[in-house]
């Protein structure tokens, strides 16, 4: 499977979303953004028009925690920014089938998400439907919280069943955690203050990526 790395953009500097997604563009795969309306989990982020701005080579990965993804206009509103994919969580109060039947017929990849308390199984209906699983590591709404090992059961039956699907891991993810990640199966790191929180961002993600060789 192909290894990606996707900087998630919540612990860049704000003022400089653009220098620092140009920054990690040298290296990176994707760019994840983190959309979080204060109500799915407390903080509010981006706005569609701050990541339309940012312009970028790279496929912009948007992960929506938030309660609404249809009836509150975000998977409208992220295709329009620019989005290459966008992630629905199975625990969103919209009818999560009909999230990513939007999200296809909008012309852009689909993925579907869980929280840590989730059981994996409450995917497997959508198994057949997306283009990507992303298993959350920490419980959403920050940057900086500790990673949940206990999610790497969900990967192991997820890639079991899904040998060429794309699984992607978000939370905590660091030079220790990428290697037990990518040993369970997952294939697409999302990492926030273990890139941003260092001066050199390149080289922390070279640090990631080598960590898995
Ligand atoms: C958490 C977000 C993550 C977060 C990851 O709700 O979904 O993408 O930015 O940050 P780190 O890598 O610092 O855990
Ligand atoms: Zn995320």
């Amino acid at each position: 499977m192909k290894i990606k790395i996707a900087p998630s953009i919540l612990s860049a500097k704000r003022e400089e979303l653009q220098d620092e997604v140009k920054e990690i563009e040298k290296i990176a795969d994707m760019v994840h953004v983190d959309i979080m309306d204060g109500k799915f989990v407390p903080p509010k982020t981006f706005l569609p028009n701050e990541i339309e701005a940012v312009k970028s080579k790279l496929p912009k990965d948007v992960h929506l925690m938030v309660n609404y993804p249809i009836k509150d206009g975000f998977i409208d509103a992220y295709v329009d920014a620019g989005a290459s994919i966008i992630t629905v969580h199975q625990e969103s109060l919209d009818d999560v089938g009909k999230c990513i039947a939007h999200i296809k017929q909008r012309g852009i990849k689909a993925g579907i998400t869980i929280n840590p308390p989730t059981p994996v199984q409450k995917i497997f209906p959508y198994l057949d439907q997306v283009d990507m699983v992303l298993i959350m590591s920490v419980n959403p709404g920050y940057a900086g919280q500790k990673f949940i090992p206990e999610v790497l059961e969900k990967i192991k039956v997820l890639r079991s069943m899904k040998p060429e699907l794309d699984i992607e891991i978000d939370g905590g993810i660091s030079k220790t955690t990428i290697k037990k990640a990518a040993a369970a199966g997952a294939n697409v790191f999302v990492a926030g203050s273990a890139i941003f929180n260092k001066d050199d961002r390149i080289k922390a993600i070279r640090e990631l990526r080598d960590a898995l060789e």
